[in-house]
């Protein structure tokens, strides 16, 4: 959810803001995907490296999450949403590892789309400690199937589309191994002005794709 800071700075304003229009558009975006019939939509929230940012922008984001989390719970469950994090929980402060586990217990039983947030998220930390539980359990000869359930997203299918917006061309540590067939799409619009009507333009343009999965056209026709 790139550009929250570049939008609030061209318009003179402190990057909290910006990232307040953020939390605003995962709104708009997680009622789009649930109306769209998307069944998973992950949000890269905040990354391990994100603690390394200016403490004060670390404690408004946290306030921001808390607060989201709060305020927007029966809602979520209202809307059918299910809230799950991913990421070293841990790190995070006991108010809020509390309001994740109040969300998340709220919204178990809700069916429609499932709103995956990445908090304090690194893939290759995941990956490590995915191969380190393994390997604790004395597990040897691994499957890919074994390992994708040794990560935080064990049961969550892998993404199809990867949503990049702000016109930034990375994968920033973010779902190294279950990206391996997702399709991806960039964007110049920051994530503040990303809506329905952008949302749609890349559902379409990844319905467009021909995922091949390593095969050729003819066997997948
Ligand atoms: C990236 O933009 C955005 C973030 C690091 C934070 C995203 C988090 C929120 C919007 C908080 C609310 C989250 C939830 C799930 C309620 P950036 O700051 O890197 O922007 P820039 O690249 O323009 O500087």
């Amino acid at each position: 959810m790139d550009g929250n800071g570049r939008w609030a700075k061209e318009r003179g304003l402190p990057r909290s803001e910006g990232h307040m229009r953020g939390a605003e558009a995962i709104e708009r975006i997680v009622e789009t995907a649930a109306d769209m019939g998307i069944r998973y939509l992950t949000l890269y929230a905040f990354s391990e490296e994100n603690w390394n940012r200016p403490s004060e922008e670390v404690s408004a984001l946290m306030l921001l999450l808390r607060h989201y989390l709060a305020s927007k719970r029966e809602k979520m469950v209202k809307e059918g949403i299910r809230f799950t994090a991913i990421g070293d929980i841990s790190t995070l402060s006991a108010d809020l590892q509390n309001e994740i586990r109040t969300t998340a217990e709220a919204t178990k039983d809700c069916a429609r789309t499932t709103l995956i947030v990445a908090l304090s998220y690194g893939a290759r930390q995941e990956i490590c400690r995915a191969a380190s539980k393994l390997a604790s359990d004395g597990v040897r000869d691994i499957t890919p199937e074994m390992f994708s359930k040794a990560l935080f997203t064990a049961g969550i299918p892998d993404p199809d589309l990867l949503i990049r917006t702000s016109g930034e061309y990375r994968i920033s540590n973010f779902l190294l191994w279950q990206l391996a067939y997702a399709e991806f799409y960039f964007t110049n619009t920051l994530w503040p002005d990303f809506d329905k009507i952008e949302l749609t333009k890349a559902i379409d343009e990844y319905q467009g794709r021909e995922r091949r999965f390593g095969m050729i056209s003819e066997q997948i026709k």
